[in-house]
């Protein structure tokens, strides 16, 4: 009962008290505010990871314009402590859509729940847009679509969420894949679309998706990776990822040009 008042209050007046006691969050991204939806329906998982120097290049480039949810961010920094691919998240998805996402808003994040895995997530899933606090990145992924993995027991609840997902990030070394394939980050080597995918659909038996961003945005400019997007079943088993439905509205983040090379630049 208590609590409850002591919760009520801190979420109209300090969200940075709250954290401080009790250790929830409520950090709805704007667009589990705006529409969410209800239902769990998903067809596959995403696990995605992202290679954190093309992040970088991509929000300096652009201020940030292709992550709305990071406009009060002002920087792009990469910790010392990280030099691989990290963690983006896994995302349930329907297949054609970016659905579900923010499947129970009422569903808080709360630090507390995942104290113990706070060390390796710093590590592995780390958060680059500075100026939110540390948890703030963890805090949109759980919102947007980890409560949307309500339905699958492996993934129920914010702990199932966060260390499933590091599971993953160790059962799929991404860096070691990519290297043994000869895929190493460099400032001047440029690598074949196909080459990429090929290296990841050995190792894992699966077609990933890859996303990819311009630099500048127009002809002649640079390919650079962003991320890498492998599909599983709710085994969490590798499958091909589906043929793009040819609707790119719904995916905007994905935007490799076959025809063109791929730089993965080193992380500075
Ligand atoms: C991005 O900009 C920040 C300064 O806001 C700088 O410290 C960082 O090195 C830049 N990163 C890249 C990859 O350009
Ligand atoms: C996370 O890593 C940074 C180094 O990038 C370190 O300064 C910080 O203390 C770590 N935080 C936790 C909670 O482990
Ligand atoms: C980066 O990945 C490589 C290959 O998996 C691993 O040996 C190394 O420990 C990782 N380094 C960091 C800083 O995570
Ligand atoms: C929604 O979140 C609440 C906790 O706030 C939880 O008790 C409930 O089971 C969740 N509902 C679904 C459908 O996941
Ligand atoms: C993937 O495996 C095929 C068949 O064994 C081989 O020809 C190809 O070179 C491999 N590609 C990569 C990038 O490892
Ligand atoms: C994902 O990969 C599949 C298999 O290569 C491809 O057909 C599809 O177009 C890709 N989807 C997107 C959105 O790029
Ligand atoms: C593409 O997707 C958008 C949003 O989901 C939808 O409004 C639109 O009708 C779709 N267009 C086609 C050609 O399927």
């Amino acid at each position: 009962m208590c609590a409850h008042y002591v919760k009520f209050a801190c979420i109209f007046v300090l969200m940075f008290a709250c954290e401080g006691i009790l250790g929830e969050w409520t950090c709805l991204p704007d667009k589990c505010v705006k529409s969410h939806s209800v239902s769990h329906d998903w067809d596959y998982l995403q696990f995605v990871v992202q290679w954190p120097q093309s992040v970088c290049l991509q929000f300096n480039y652009t201020g940030g314009y292709d992550r709305p949810h990071h406009h009060k961010t002002k920087k792009c920094i990469i910790p010392s402590n990280i030099r691989n691919w990290t963690i983006h998240g896994t995302w349930p998805t329907k297949t054609g859509t970016l659905s579900p996402q923010c499947c129970n808003n009422s569903w808080t994040f709360t630090m507390g729940v995942i104290d113990d895995l706070v060390p390796e997530m710093n590590q592995s899933w780390p958060n680059l847009f500075v100026g939110g606090a540390l948890g703030s990145f963890w805090c949109h992924e759980w919102g947007a679509h980890g409560t949307c993995c309500a339905n699958l027991p492996a993934l129920y609840g914010e702990h199932n969420y966060f260390s499933k997902t590091m599971d993953l990030r160790q059962k799929f070394d991404i860096d070691n894949i990519l290297s043994d394939a000869g895929i190493v980050p460099s400032l001047s080597t440029r690598y074949k679309l196909t080459d990429i995918q090929q290296a990841v659909q050995n190792a894992t038996g699966a077609i990933p998706n890859l996303s990819c961003f311009f630099l500048p945005k127009k002809k002649g400019s640079l390919q650079y990776l962003s991320e890498i997007r492998l599909c599983l079943d709710e085994t969490f088993e590798p499958r091909d990822c589906p043929v793009h439905s040819g609707n790119s509205s719904s995916n905007t983040l994905i935007g490799c040009k076959p025809s063109v090379g791929i730089s993965l630049p080193p992380i500075s």
